[in-house]
């Protein structure tokens, strides 16, 4: 039995990469294809045994709670057609897992959001779920991050090699080999640096199983990159002082909704491998750039 259970997701970003859309619509509850994207990840920590599930909020983000909440008009309304397939679509979002809410009253950074989480992770290992990366349901990695969480103690953080020029946009690791192929030692951290900074082209993606052993780090970590308290920062201060950072090298599919071109190719790639869509989508799309369809 793994004695990691929470998940914190974050989402309390302002989404200005997405406006006007997320004027007043939370960037999370923009849908791929027809399920709002936080939905996704919210399915990926259930599937990886975290039934609790707290998520960071600001203002505005009323429409996240209500998808997580019941719909008991629109049930009542479905239920009465005898509409048993669009019942359980709308009921699959609350009985996924038990939700809490908390607020961070002041956008300051990656690292304060997860701050914010402490008082109700108290002084277990928790896992941290970035909303703008949806991992494929068919590479897990967030199991096998908590296995060596599990054996390695300290806290893990999620690595993919990316092209040199897209290294300045994530926190980059510098690490050492250890026994398994695909586990590393972090000696390092530095959020977003330059190419010629970059300690390798390792970034890490959003998937942390953290131990609590952060939380007193986060407090003491001064504001760095744009301002915002960053929870690279505190990593590279647990890395360094020998407490235990680790990676998992991830090779699998991660779709990245965070920026308009990266979101519409995570729409079209989840499209094409629906079973009641892909079909036929592949086929348009197909058309579309032979040019045969108008
Ligand atoms: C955050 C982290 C960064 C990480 C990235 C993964 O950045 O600060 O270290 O590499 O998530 O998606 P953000 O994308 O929120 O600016």
């Amino acid at each position: 039995m793994s004695s990691v259970t929470k998940a914190v997701v974050p989402a309390a970003g302002l989404g200005t990469r997405f406006l006007p859309a997320t004027k007043a619509t939370p960037k999370e509850m923009l849908p791929i294809v027809d399920k709002p994207a936080i939905q996704y990840v919210v399915e990926e920590a259930v599937a990886a045994g975290l039934s609790d599930v707290l998520f960071i909020t600001g203002r505005s983000k009323r429409s996240l709670e209500d998808h997580f909440d019941r719909n008991v008009e629109l049930e009542a309304a479905l239920a009465a057609k005898g509409d048993q397939a669009r019942l359980e679509l709308v009921s699959q979002a609350t009985d996924l897992a038990r939700i809490h809410y908390v607020r961070q009253l002041e956008a300051l950074g990656l690292g304060h959001a997860v701050l914010c989480a402490e008082q109700h992770v108290g002084n277990e290992s928790f896992a941290v779920l970035l909303g703008d990366d949806l991992i494929d349901q068919r590479d897990a990695v967030l199991p096998r991050m908590i296995e060596v969480q599990q054996r390695y103690g300290g806290s893990v953080v999620c690595l993919m090699e990316v092209e040199p020029h897209e290294i300045s946009q994530y926190g980059a690791a510098a690490v050492e080999a250890t026994d398994e192929v695909d586990v590393v030692r972090v000696t390092d951290l530095v959020e977003k640096p330059a190419v010629e900074e970059a300690p390798s082209g390792l970034a890490v993606i959003g998937r942390y199983v953290l131990s609590p052993d952060v939380f007193p780090v986060l407090r003491s970590t001064a504001p760095g990159r744009g301002g915002e308290i960053q929870l690279t920062d505190a990593l590279r201060t647990l890395a360094r002082d020998g407490s235990g950072v680790h990676g998992v090298l991830f090779r699998g599919r991660r779709y990245d909704t965070g920026n308009k071109l990266s979101y519409l190719q995570a729409t079209v790639r989840i499209a094409l491998d629906r079973e009641d869509l892909g079909v036929e989508f592949r086929q348009w799309l197909q058309d579309l750039l032979a040019g045969a369809e108008k």
